[in-house]
């Protein structure tokens, strides 16, 4: 049986962050495998994890100050065990606290904004202390002759700032390497590869935050670039193999990437001891199910059941108009078709010991962080169709669930996932039932069905496709009055949605050409039966939701 390898690590502090999850993903652009976990985590935990081998940490900022009766502190394991540290803000000043430094509670706002950071005079000249600017070329405006900073050894880059409270007092055998104009210490380092960073070098408004978060891994921990996608794969592979034996797995596609990428990394590792389940509930859009069809069975040969429930699902929703009910009611009949389908596929070719879900890593994050996010209220119930009964005889397998969704991306183009599929928008699991406002009917569904395949045709040749978070139709119970031909029509109304958005927590409505929306229009209302208008909606996430139910 292949054993799996250590792997070199930085751990992610959260210490509650906007960009503590950013921070994570960049280290992993970096190519140094990284996790985030609760500020929290105490070393003697993290050392349990005998596959990790850590690096390094980082501290990432926080909206507390040390100051804070309830002021989140770090392990001082951590930062006693020799290992390089990396404080960004709140890190940075827990840094200096927990070290025996000082910090100067915020006489007025905090700070938050572009700012210039320039290093100290002579801190270039001890390289121990400076590595973690190392390498970083003068900004444009330095290069004009008249500056003399350059030949002073001072950098003067644009970085994001964010500080209320502020370091005054170092710890000892730490040292000043630059500041900004309203913030004397806004980084500093000791020889032994502690670093804090008043700044974030995590966000794109700091254009040299990758080569500072590059230096600290490669040169200040030492880390080689060995998570790469080839590198990632194997471990998966290998991790599947000795998890799942020579039992069989059953997978549920929902026609998302995550899914499909689950089912492609299970049937690499295990082949025919795969079976993948994809249910028609009738409210998939336009020729979805042909191209699971197509692109799983025949393009990539995995074995693939399709149930057609189409009839179930529909007779259960007839007359239903509440949102929520329909969502309960598309997911309550799903694990019902499933555990039916499992049921006869054990019955057929013997026992099934797996389910794998394509669950992924900020999904995992979520559950194990204490931020507000996570307890936020639930506005919708989010029914994830993947999502099944915990009381179900199977083991679950979640080959996905240290993966950001770009390292999914890219492990599915690397696998053969036809790009088309990679790069797909997501669609909720109840499908287009919650994007019929009202009563969902065969009907209605065609009509829907066919005004979105019109906006996705258009939208994919305007070449705009992967601009976008997601763009649909919603067919709204709308009546009003047109005229076609010589003819008076009263017929329902469409809306087209699209948006930009990066996590779709929130999300902007999409500045499609004026030409774009024009041509959706006319398509809409000229082939498809029933619909006589079209509206556009220009309203973003707050305080609209992306989808209309
Ligand atoms: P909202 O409408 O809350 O949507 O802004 C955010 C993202 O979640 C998707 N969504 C769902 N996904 N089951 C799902 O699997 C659902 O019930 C559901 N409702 C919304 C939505 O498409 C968007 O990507």
């Amino acid at each position: 049986m292949p054993t799996q390898e250590r792997r070199q690590a930085i751990i992610v502090l959260d210490f509650g962050s906007q960009y503590s999850r950013l921070i994570t993903r960049r280290v992993r652009e970096l190519r140094v495998y990284s996790e985030l976990v609760p500020a929290s985590t105490t070393l003697a935990r993290l050392q349990q994890q005998e596959l990790l081998d850590i690096r390094g940490f980082i501290l990432s900022g926080g909206p507390a100050s040390v100051y804070d009766e309830q002021a989140p502190l770090c392990d001082p394991a951590i930062l006693n065990s020799g290992l390089p540290v990396l404080g960004i803000c709140y890190g940075m000043q827990l840094l200096a606290h927990q070290l025996g430094g000082h910090v100067a509670p915020a006489s007025g706002r905090r700070e938050y904004g572009p700012a210039t950071l320039e290093t100290l005079a002579d801190a270039a000249h001890d390289a121990q202390f400076y590595c973690i600017f190392a390498g970083i070329d003068a900004t444009p405006a330095q290069t004009n002759p008249l500056d003399q900073s350059l030949a002073a050894g001072i950098l003067r880059i644009p970085v994001w700032m964010s500080h209320g409270d502020s370091v005054d007092q170092l710890p000892v055998g730490f040292r000043v390497l630059a500041s900004t104009e309203s913030n004397p210490v806004a980084a500093i380092a000791s020889a032994q590869g502690m670093i804090g960073l008043q700044f974030h070098p995590e966000v794109s408004h700091t254009p040299q935050g990758m080569h500072i978060l590059r230096n600290f891994l490669y040169r200040v921990c030492g880390c080689e670039p060995t998570w790469t996608t080839a590198s990632v794969i194997d471990q998966a592979l290998a991790h599947i193999r000795q998890h799942v034996g020579k039992e069989r797995v059953i997978c549920g596609l929902s026609g998302g990437v995550d899914s499909a990428v689950a089912a492609l990394l299970l049937y690499a590792a295990v082949g025919d001891q795969l079976t993948c389940v994809f249910v028609d509930t009738g409210c998939l859009r336009s020729g979805e199910r042909e191209q699971v069809v197509e692109t799983f069975s025949r393009h990539l040969h995995i074995p693939l059941v399709v149930v057609d429930a189409r009839q179930r699902f529909l007779a259960n929703l007839a007359g239903v108009t509440d949102p929520e009910q329909k969502r309960k009611i598309i997911g309550a009949e799903f694990i019902r078709v499933f555990e039916e389908e499992a049921a006869r596929l054990a019955e057929q070719a013997g026992p099934i010991a797996f389910l794998a879900q394509g669950t992924l890593y900020p999904d995992v994050i979520e559950s194990t962080s204490h931020d507000t996010a996570a307890t936020a209220t639930r506005i919708k119930t989010h029914h994830n169709v993947g999502g099944l009964p915990e009381d179900m005889p199977f083991q679950l397998i979640e080959p996905l669930r240290m993966l950001f969704k770009d390292e999914v991306r890219e492990i599915g183009l690397q696998l053969g996932l036809p790009g088309e599929w990679v790069w797909r928008h997501p669609f909720p699991g109840p499908g287009l039932a919650i994007r019929i406002i009202g009563a969902v009917d065969e009907q209605k569904l065609a009509t829907l069905r066919a005004a979105d395949a019109i906006v996705i045709e258009e939208i994919r040749r305007a070449g705009v496709y992967r601009e976008l978070g997601q763009a649909f139709a919603v067919l709204t119970p709308l009546q009003s009055v047109g005229v076609m031909g010589d003819g008076r029509t009263y017929a329902n109304m469409v809306a087209v949605r699209a948006v930009t958005s990066g996590d779709f927590m929130t999300a902007d409505w999409a500045r499609l050409p004026p030409n774009l929306l024009g041509r959706i229009s006319h398509r809409i209302v000229n082939e498809v039966p029933g619909v006589n208008r079209v509206v556009y909606d220009i309203t973003s996430k707050p305080p609209a939701t992306i989808e209309w139910e």
